[in-house]
């Protein structure tokens, strides 16, 4: 790469986890920066984003992506610019986007999925509110929950990227928003800077209880992004035609047996409830009309977009296990560098 970087730090996928995910799943290693191949773009990493599904990409099993093979740089979406170009499209000094991996270096082309990120825009929120857990929150709530002004409406992981957002989206939508985090300090975020209506402690106060008091004529959309007990509590308390929006069972990523399901399935029938999974990238053909409504909402400081920044290539797994203990408020990032360009 001439005078350029020569060493690329990166994070390679070293064991299946069974269990918790451990930071030895992972091998650290000091790669040579890759050769500029034709058609592709040299991209510095500024910014990678976590997501608990990639917990998921690390077993050897099919799902709506293939598994990360051992030896393979772990997966995860980034943003970075491009020091050096043979790529049509891409100039020395862009802003781009696309699956980075846990690495400072990566070589980026639009037919492997990387993309501008649009001029002006703040470099991080492509990774979060523009990005999929904004546009998950987004599409499951309008299109699978479909809630009505006036409705009650329940979001787990209501203090996560992707919760806070389905909790004010619905808000904005005038409905009545409760929210479930663990811990004081999330629960007075949901409801200060989010403005959710209330907010349940799930860590310190029971559940199914504050459901009760809380929405005494039932939860007619419930936004899930945990699964697990917490699915059984809100079943209890469904309202008539209710919406279960399956987003996310993060409770259960880490199980080394998957528990049984809830027991008070037959709520649904008796309410005429429907449950419903969906994967987010089902709605890319409509991720531009999403991204101009957050926008708005946005602008209008109609919604807050948190971030939870930590810093250092070094810390990429330890940053990735701070989703599974809680440690984020808002979306999950990790700061690489400060753009080497302009
Ligand atoms: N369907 C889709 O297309 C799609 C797309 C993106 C994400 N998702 C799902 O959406 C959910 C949220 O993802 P995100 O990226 O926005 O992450 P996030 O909510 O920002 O971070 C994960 C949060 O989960 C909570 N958590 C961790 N362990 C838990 C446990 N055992 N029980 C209950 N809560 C626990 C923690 O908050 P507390 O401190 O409050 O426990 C943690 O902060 C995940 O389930 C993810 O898989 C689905």
């Amino acid at each position: 790469v001439g005078e350029g970087p020569t060493t690329n730090r990166q994070w390679l996928l070293a064991a299946r986890p069974f269990g918790i995910v451990k930071e030895s799943d992972f091998d650290f290693r000091e790669s040579p920066v890759p050769e500029v191949a034709e058609g592709t773009a040299l991209v510095r990493n500024l910014y990678l984003a976590f997501d608990p599904a990639m917990r998921g990409w690390m077993e050897d099993r099919e799902s709506y992506m293939p598994p990360v093979q051992i030896g393979e740089p772990m997966r995860g979406a980034g943003v970075g610019q491009v020091i050096e170009s043979r790529c049509e499209g891409f100039e020395p000094g862009d802003f781009v986007q696309g699956m980075a991996c846990w690495q400072e270096y990566s070589l980026a082309s639009p037919s492997a999925g990387w993309n501008k990120v649009p001029d002006g825009m703040p470099l991080t929120l492509p990774l979060h509110l523009f990005g999929i857990t904004g546009l998950t929150a987004y599409f499951g709530l309008t299109d699978i929950g479909q809630p009505k002004s006036g409705e009650t409406v329940v979001v787990s992981g209501a203090a996560g990227a992707t919760g806070s957002v389905a909790g004010q989206v619905a808000r904005i939508l005038g409905c009545r928003v409760i929210g479930i985090a663990g811990g004081a300090e999330k629960c007075a975020w949901v409801t200060g800077e989010a403005r959710f209506d209330a907010c349940i402690d799930y860590k310190s106060e029971d559940v199914g209880k504050r459901l009760g008091e809380l929405c005494p004529d039932g939860i007619d959309v419930y936004f899930d992004n945990v699964g697990g007990e917490t699915l059984e509590a809100v079943l209890d308390h469904i309202a008539q035609n209710a919406r279960v929006v399956l987003c996310g069972g993060i409770s259960g990523y880490n199980d080394e047996e998957p528990k049984p399901g809830p027991h008070n399935l037959m709520n649904l029938i008796v309410q005429r409830g429907r449950m419903q999974g969906f994967i987010v990238l089902d709605y890319f053909s409509r991720f531009g009309e999403a991204i101009a409504e957050l926008a708005g909402w946005l602008g209008e400081g109609q919604l807050v977009a948190r971030e939870d920044v930590q810093e250092g290539i070094e810390n990429a797994p330890s940053t990735f296990l701070r989703l599974f203990a809680g440690q984020n408020t808002g979306k999950q990032l990790l700061k690489l560098a400060d753009p080497p360009i302009g």
